[in-house]
């Protein structure tokens, strides 16, 4: 009896463990890059359990990266290419600086599904739905910009290939005379993106 229990133990242990992996098959390989991430921060959090895990990230634990990157446009506005959050919530080139919240973008699953959480926060005086929410950037149909996570009607902002693209298909085309940033709704002309691992500034 003990050793059959023990055995049934093992198979639903090494069942848990090939889990991740597989869905892991669909995050793209862009996710790929900064899964490097993963082993210290989770250490940081002293968060070894992957069933746990499994429940605070839609169970997609491959995907969930959540290593905070900034995110430095090429052929930006020349010294100003790095995005930023303006206070209502779009999104400008602006200078690079790695410390700066409102620079910080961490890819990350909520609700089983992919997307770009903003780490900087919002005031009431400028996005009154975006207080004490969690942000995603999201498409509103026109723009890219800071949404809630959990807003209807807004297709979520991926980072795939360098480009920033809406589930939809528009993409991230570049920015304008005022240094904001366009959208191709029609996903042809994509800008492409660098990104820097950073540490996340808390709000
Ligand atoms: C991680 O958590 C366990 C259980 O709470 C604790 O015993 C251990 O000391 C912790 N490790 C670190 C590195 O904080
Ligand atoms: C989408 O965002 C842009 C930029 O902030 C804004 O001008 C526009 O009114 C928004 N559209 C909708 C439908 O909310």
């Amino acid at each position: 009896m003990k050793l059959l229990f023990i055995l049934s133990l093992a198979a639903a242990v090494s069942a848990m463990s090939i889990r991740p992996r597989q869905s892991g098959g669909n995050g793209g390989s862009n996710n790929d890059c900064v899964a490097d991430g993963n082993t210290p921060q989770d250490d940081a959090n002293n968060d070894s359990d992957n069933a746990a895990d499994d429940t605070t990230n839609g169970g997609d634990v491959a995907v969930a990266d959540d290593q905070t990157l900034v995110f430095f446009e090429i052929g930006g506005v020349p010294g100003n290419e790095c995005l930023t959050f303006r206070n209502n919530g779009e999104i400008v080139d602006a200078a690079c600086v790695n410390e700066a919240i409102d620079r910080q973008i961490t890819p990350t699953s909520l609700n089983g599904q992919d997307v770009l959480r903003v780490q900087r926060t919002f005031t009431a005086g400028f996005r009154p739905d975006l207080v004490d929410v969690q942000a995603c950037v999201g498409f509103n149909g026109t723009a890219f910009r800071a949404e809630d996570c959990n807003a209807q009607g807004i297709e979520f902002v991926t980072f795939n290939n360098g480009q920033l693209t809406a589930s939809g298909g528009a993409c991230a085309s570049g920015h304008d005379d005022l240094a904001q940033v366009t959208v191709d709704t029609a996903g042809n002309t994509c800008a492409t993106y660098t990104t820097t691992e950073v540490d996340a500034t808390v709000a």
